[in-house]
């Protein structure tokens, strides 16, 4: 079965708390619930992590490939502005990379508006709430399959 990791970055743990009027009521276990429905349907099997450290991702993005996984999906959050590390972590294997993000980050703050990580992923999906967390799994189980 392909495997798919999921990452969600920093403070994406206090979604349905955490500025609401931007990211909705959705909490992450609600979002997990509707990507693993989604897997299941589609026959492929996902790693769900979370993390506030950015030397965690780096670590699970570099070691991706070695535990069997064959694609990234993943939701930067605050470090898809800031962090060489998760882009050169990437950029450093040979795995398709999906990015996700719950708001148009286009349609924010212009610190927002530059993704480090956009450049080195096959894609990109911003806007839609949990649909661009669905509409990157699609692709990516299309990519891999
Ligand atoms: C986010 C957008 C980022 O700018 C922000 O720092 C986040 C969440 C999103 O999903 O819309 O934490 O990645």
């Amino acid at each position: 079965m392909k495997k798919i990791l999921v990452i969600h970055g920093p403070n994406l743990n206090l979604l349905g708390q955490r500025e609401k009027d931007i990211y909705g009521q959705i909490t992450l276990e609600q979002i997990n619930a509707q990507l693993t429905k989604l897997a299941e349907e589609n026959k492929v099997e996902l790693n769900i992590l979370q993390s506030n450290h950015e030397g965690d991702i780096v670590d699970s993005i570099g070691k991706a490939k070695s535990d069997g996984m064959h694609a990234i999906l993943i939701n930067p959050a605050a470090y898809t502005h800031t962090s060489v590390a998760i882009r050169d972590a990437i950029a450093a294997i040979d795995i398709p990379t999906v990015e996700v993000h719950l708001s148009n980050i286009y349609a924010r703050e212009e610190f927002r508006h530059k993704s480090l990580i956009a450049p080195v992923s096959y894609g990109q999906v911003s806007g839609f709430g949990v649909d661009s967390y669905l509409l990157g799994l699609k692709a990516t189980i299309r990519l891999i399959k």
